[in-house]
């Protein structure tokens, strides 16, 4: 039986970490793609050269050409700016929708039936993009955040309480960014729940490290941002949906009702298997935790308006979004809005962040 396939688009540090990741567990053959000539296509031959040593006989191909990504199963977006310090994940937000889009157009085009994976940020608004630009059934878009975060969190409590990370389970809604939505109720140490482990002093201090995490270490590198942990973040979701695992993960999905939410992504616990999400996992929540979700959902809804915006200046074709949530959150009529035609970007390598 042929191996399943995974295109990987930016080879960059999140990209090519993710292929070398997925080549080397031999779950899939890769495909590498990135806009630069000749760097996809030599670290693809570098990681085959790795092949021999590490013991498999998957395949991986470097290209800048979508024809040879056709049929892929699962295609992962990482193509676009990283974070330098300083800049926020908005910031980033015009620049990395244009090469989104016109990612997902010719990826798209080749494989039609593919799961998208999205980790470009700013994430939650890059879904609505690859959402629109692919005409895809949302259960087929899922965005790489909740993985990450949770990660982050785990790590944490971990170090915090001296215990193995294996034994830690960590729960993390919301949009990806600064109003993320930790859930110390539902993080546990081998099924107790941090909140009987730790003072609440010591949680707070756990929850706000783990929002600023990306942060921290943007501020450490000076140039570019994480990607071991976001790299081994997206393996595991691409291992859930190729070997149908069913496993429950936290990902940025498309809401149509779920948490009294509609028509955003927004980070939810989620079960992936082949079909991408096949149920979205509904938690009861406090009204504490119930008034953070829904202000972190209304982050992402301005995020969308304001990608819009962005785009109607510039005069461009139009994607559906979800207004900002009220209180009640109860859904309003899409407005109509815009975000960038597809457009190349020159070739060169941009600037990591
Ligand atoms: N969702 C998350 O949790 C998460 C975590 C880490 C990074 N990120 C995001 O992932 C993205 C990639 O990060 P990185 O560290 O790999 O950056 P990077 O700069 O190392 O790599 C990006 C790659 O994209 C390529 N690229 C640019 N335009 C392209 C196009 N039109 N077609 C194909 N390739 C193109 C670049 O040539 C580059 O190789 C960034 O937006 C970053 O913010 C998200």
């Amino acid at each position: 039986m042929p191996r399943p396939l995974v295109t990987v688009v930016g080879a960059g540090n999140v990209g090519a970490t993710t292929a070398q990741r997925i080549f080397e567990a031999a779950i899939a053959d890769v495909v590498l793609l990135d806009i630069v000539e000749g760097m996809p296509q030599g670290k693809a031959l570098d990681l085959a050269q790795a092949a021999p040593v590490v013991g498999h006989d998957a395949k991986i191909t470097g290209t800048n050409d979508y024809a040879d990504t056709a049929g892929s199963d699962i295609v992962v977006v990482t193509s676009g700016l990283a974070r330098q310090p300083g800049m926020s994940r908005d910031d980033l937000m015009a620049k990395n929708a244009s090469i989104v889009r016109s990612v997902v157009q010719q990826a798209a085009a080749h494989s039609p039936d593919a799961i998208l994976i999205v980790v470009t940020n700013p994430l939650d608004a890059m879904c609505h993009v690859a959402l629109e630009t692919s005409a895809f059934p949302p259960q087929r878009v899922i965005g790489m955040a909740g993985v990450l975060d949770s990660a982050r969190f785990r790590t944490f409590i971990a170090r915090e309480l001296g215990v193995s990370v294996t034994d830690t389970h960590a729960f993390v809604l919301g949009g990806h960014g600064d109003t993320m939505v930790p859930l110390p109720r539902y993080s546990t140490v081998a099924g107790v729940p941090i909140t009987e482990l730790m003072d609440p002093e010591q949680i707070e201090r756990l929850v706000d490290r783990t929002r600023n995490g990306g942060a921290e270490i943007v501020s450490m590198l000076k140039s570019g941002s994480a990607f071991y942990a976001p790299a081994a973040s997206v393996f595991q979701m691409v291992d859930a949906v190729l070997s149908d695992r069913k496993r429950i993960l936290p990902c940025a999905v498309y809401l149509q009702g779920e948490y009294d939410v509609d028509g955003l992504f927004v980070g939810v616990p989620v079960k992936l298997g082949r079909g991408g999400v096949e149920e979205v996992i509904q938690i009861d929540l406090t009204e504490e935790e119930r008034s953070a979700f829904l202000a972190s959902a209304d982050s992402v809804s301005e995020l969308v308006q304001k990608l819009a915006e962005q785009a109607a200046e510039l005069g461009l074709s139009s994607v559906e979004v979800a207004p900002a949530s009220g209180g009640a959150m109860t859904a309003e009529e899409p407005a109509p809005a815009a975000i960038p035609e597809s457009a190349q970007q020159p070739a060169g390598r941009p600037a990591a962040g």
